[in-house]
């Protein structure tokens, strides 16, 4: 179990309550004053290059970062969340997305077994099936190979396979389409359903549960126009596979549970596609690849149990984090990959982090008087710079932001990649230097400007900068640097959570609008009317009629 610490009473907590007091040195003076800041604050492990020097700190606040994550015992803290305890207290589960990717020949044991062994079969299992559906030799039901794959799921059973598909399109199979449907709007669907036909289509029921009611309803309305198209019962089989840990619920559904890809209740479903969740990675770029995924991620693993905190990527990441959201005020952080392959990746993290670390009750039961999980936003650059980045220069608000991008792209469109990389450089210098007063003044005398004009709109055109940023810099979007970068991340939420002592693995917060659409789905469908407010009662009447 996860020790019980109320941050505020760790010695490096109250410390930097007052260095963030004392030290309001800005970024620019920083920079100014120690030319060898990027060296200090730089770590360049396996393919990444984790750039923390535009931030908000000197080598006292660094110290100070380290002496944190010791004094909180997170070191302990990932030895027992990846040897297979029961840190999920609140579900009575394990949390080993970590034995998903360990490619050791350690076992690691949950309730005395090891899950090594299911882990392995798991990867043969997906090895097979994508090897046959790849081939073409796996035959649809008019003897056509199959050439559309439709996930269908939502959440984690959606985002993460959505994500990396995209992030891995450049290694994808040209054989075959990815489609995802994911809303239980019709809409979603329809439009898919418009694109392939049931003779090449394969659909993936993806839920861990096998009981949401949105996938549920697709996979269903999915089934019918299978058979409505000209698909009979016994075609199912070689059109429908499901993703779950619910063999009851699949077979219910009417999926040969031979074409069931399981996985384990240990494997919480925002961490689950590196289980069979993944399936549809595997399809895509095939089995080789996505181990690859998986040893990337698996190199992260051991670096953030083994690397010294000062070269740590996900416990930097955390700290600062941290240092933010608790010290500075920060109610929200950015993700900025440059990278058009990584569009679904702040997406991705949105659910990641926050249905993890938006909780306000610690693992003591009681309720915090800190904050925890920032909001989580973000979009791929360039487009954000023409869109939200006003507000990340000029609001009121600080945005700590994370700037991610490759070295190498994957396309042939060369000229574009140094326009690219020259302006997500520019955009972590603009945020950090600003433009002074005086430096607007100069710029607009010198454009002719009268002295009136630059007295009335100098104001606006001052950047006061001192906007703090990480960069990460991937070799390139392959499959082993996505793997590490998307450990990192997770890392790093089970970092924070963890010193935040919050339960990062559980989502109670999801159920009680569950609950609630159901009785109100049931009313609009005339069924007894419920006690509610004048406004959700309206509302009801409103659509009823
Ligand atoms: O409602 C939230 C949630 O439980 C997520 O945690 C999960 O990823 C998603 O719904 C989908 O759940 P399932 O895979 O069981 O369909």
């Amino acid at each position: 179990m996860l020790k019980n610490q109320k941050p505020q009473e760790l010695k490096a907590w109250q410390k930097l309550q007052k260095n963030s007091i004392y030290d309001k040195r800005t970024l620019k003076i920083r920079f100014y004053e120690d030319s060898e800041r990027f060296s200090k604050y730089h770590v360049n492990w396996d393919g990444i290059l984790f750039d923390f020097s535009k931030n908000h700190m000197g080598s006292e606040t660094f110290s100070l970062f380290q002496e944190l994550l010791e004094e909180a015992g997170v070191r302990e803290a990932i030895m027992q969340q990846q040897s297979g305890e029961k840190i999920n207290v609140t579900e009575d589960r394990a949390v080993l997305h970590t034995a998903l990717r360990n490619m050791s020949d350690k076992p690691i044991f949950v309730d005395g077994k090891d899950v090594m062994p299911g882990v392995k079969a798991s990867w043969a299992q997906l090895a097979t099936f994508s090897n046959e559906v790849r081939s073409g030799a796996w035959k649809g039901y008019t003897g056509k190979r199959i050439k559309h794959v439709v996930n269908i799921g939502i959440g984690g059973s959606d985002l993460g396979p959505r994500m990396v598909i995209n992030a891995l399109k450049p290694f994808q199979t040209e054989e075959m389409t990815f489609h995802f449907v994911a809303n239980v709007d019709g809409a979603d669907l329809h439009e898919i359903l418009k694109k392939v036909d049931p003779e090449t289509t394969l659909f993936i029921v993806a839920s861990k549960t096998f009981t949401t009611q949105e996938t549920m309803t697709n996979a269903n309305s999915a089934k019918s126009w299978f058979l409505e198209n000209g698909g009979q019962d016994a075609d199912v089989a070689r059109h429908f596979v499901a993703v779950s840990t619910n063999a009851d619920g699949v077979a219910e559904f009417g999926i040969d549970t031979e074409n069931m890809f399981g996985f384990w209740d240990w494997v919480g479903g925002r961490y689950s596609v590196w289980s069979s969740i993944g399936l549809p990675v595997v399809l895509s770029i095939g089995f080789q690849g996505f181990q690859e995924f998986l040893n990337g991620a698996h190199a992260m693993d051991n670096h953030v149990a083994e690397a010294d905190w000062n070269e740590n990527i996900p416990a930097l990441m955390a700290v600062l984090g941290i240092w933010y959201r608790n010290f500075q005020n920060a109610p929200s952080h950015a993700i900025l990959p440059y990278d058009q392959y990584l569009d679904k990746f702040a997406a991705y993290f949105q659910q990641g982090d926050m249905e993890s670390n938006g909780k306000y009750v610690d693992r003591a039961g009681n309720r915090v008087n800190y904050p925890t999980g920032p909001i989580i936003w973000g979009e791929p650059g360039t487009n954000g710079q023409h869109a939200f980045y006003q507000l990340i220069h000029q609001g009121t608000d600080l945005i700590p932001s994370d700037f991610i991008a490759a070295k190498n792209c994957q396309h042939s469109l060369r000229d574009h990649h140094p326009i690219l990389m020259a302006n997500f450089i520019a955009q972590t210098e603009a945020l950090m230097k600003g433009k002074s007063r005086t430096e607007v003044e100069i710029e607009m005398r010198q454009a002719g400007i009268s002295e009136n004009e630059v007295d009335k709109i100098a104001p606006y055109r001052v950047f006061e900068g001192n906007r703090p940023t990480n960069s990460i810099v991937l070799d390139e979007v392959n499959p082993y640097h996505l793997g590490q970068l998307v450990a990192a991340y997770e890392h790093k939420i089970f970092i924070q959570g963890f010193i935040w002592n919050i339960f990062s693995y559980d989502q109670w917060g999801v159920e009680l609008g569950k609950v609630l659409a159901k009785t109100v789905f049931n009313e609009l469908n005339g069924g007894p009317a419920h006690d509610h407010d004048s406004s959700t009662l309206a509302l009801i009447n409103y659509l009823k009629k």
